[in-house]
């Protein structure tokens, strides 16, 4: 059976369960090779639980030694465009974690250095793979609701209120939009692509980052959307599509395992699709990876380059109204106040 190698950067909680899920895949065994964090005894617990040959606590040493066949970038999303970079130069594949990065430009130069590098690139928007979004993707596109009017969706997770962890620290990528809106704004990609106007409002930190986040889409052709995103409240954590002809639902948690996808006609009986899988579902977007790497392709068909260019400009465009703001812009996010 074939063998995939991952290397794993940023051996956190995300990292933990995308290395338990590798272990659910069939169709090729896939495997941790390589660990990198930023601290050696970490590196060496994680690289032993996997039974990976080789652990790192120096990026330049990951980069030119790791025997790998792609890494899971699964750091604090300030980290995510120097690390992706870095991989790139070396030729090694990357699966990085949502967000890509923390604006457009910073997006743009990984897209052009996995160009530039003929090197694999996918933003770890793995909820793209899961057999539900690909469930709600069939029904839409078999007109099971007609055309799509409105999509209201939100994602929220009440973060310990900790100014110095990744939530809520400006320095760390903290703030619902790009760690949680993100979710309600992908699905409205997927489904209706780019927004014509984008009217956003939030409430900020002291820092200028988003503790809760609301935007309204219009795409100029009679359909729109509502997207919320919160780390200081509890929302419903569902995804409703409404169309001409009837809606869909997603259960809570939409973004996530949820028990069931619903199918509502207007004029008609529910019709109830079930979603079960195996673990929690990284090991769809690991396997796509393999894929893609082994075809010798830059990106995935399924969740391309302009994707996630696309996604990142709608962000932006949240964040200029809204003037949420990261030390990473510098220059690039002409925020005022
Ligand atoms: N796909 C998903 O469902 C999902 C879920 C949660 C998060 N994420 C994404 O994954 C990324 C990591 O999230 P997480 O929840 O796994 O975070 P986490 O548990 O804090 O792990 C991040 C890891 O990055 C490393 N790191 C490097 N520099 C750091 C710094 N300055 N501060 C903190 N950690 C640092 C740490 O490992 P070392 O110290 O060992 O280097 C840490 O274990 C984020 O971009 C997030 O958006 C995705």
């Amino acid at each position: 059976m074939d063998t995939f190698t991952w290397g794993i950067i940023g051996p956190g909680n995300i990292a933990t369960e995308f290395a338990e899920d590798l272990h659910l895949i069939k169709s090729a065994q896939h495997r941790v090779g390589a660990v990198l964090s930023h601290n050696l005894e970490k590196a060496a617990a994680f690289a032993e639980k996997e039974d990976a040959p080789q652990h790192f606590d120096d990026l330049n040493s990951f980069v030119e030694n790791a025997r790998v066949d792609a890494v899971y970038i699964a750091t604090p999303h300030p980290l995510h465009h120097e690390e992706t970079l870095r991989c790139l130069q070396h030729k090694i594949p990357v699966l990085c974690e949502k967000p890509l990065a923390m604006n457009s430009r910073e997006v743009q130069e990984m897209v052009d250095a996995s160009v530039e590098h003929n090197t694999f690139l996918m933003e770890g928007m793995w909820i793209r793979f899961l057999p539900s979004i690909g469930k709600v993707l069939s029904l839409v596109e078999g007109n099971a609701i007609g055309k799509i009017i409105s999509i209201k969706a939100d994602m929220s997770y009440k973060a310990p209120n900790d100014p110095e962890g990744r939530y809520f620290n400006p320095e760390l990528g903290g703030g619902s939009l790009l760690d949680l809106g993100i979710y309600p704004v992908f699905l409205t990609h997927l489904l209706l692509g780019k927004p014509a106007i984008i009217k956003a409002t939030a409430r900020l930190s002291e820092k200028y980052i988003d503790e809760a986040c609301a935007a309204l889409f219009n795409y100029g052709n009679n359909s729109y959307a509502f997207v919320e995103s919160s780390l200081v409240t509890e929302t419903a954590l569902r995804a409703a599509i409404y169309g001409e002809t009837g809606s869909i639902h997603i259960g809570n948690p939409w973004n996530e395992k949820p028990p069931e996808i619903i199918v509502r006609p207007y004029d008609g009986a529910d019709q109830r699709h079930p979603c079960a899988w195996e673990g929690r579902g990284l090991q769809y977007e690991a396997e796509e990876v393999a894929r893609c790497v082994r075809q010798g392709k830059l990106y995935s068909d399924q969740l391309c380059h302009q994707f996630s260019l696309d996604l990142m400009a709608t962000l932006d465009a949240i964040r200029q109204q809204t003037n949420i703001r990261y030390p990473a812009d510098g220059q690039a996010l002409a925020v005022s106040g």
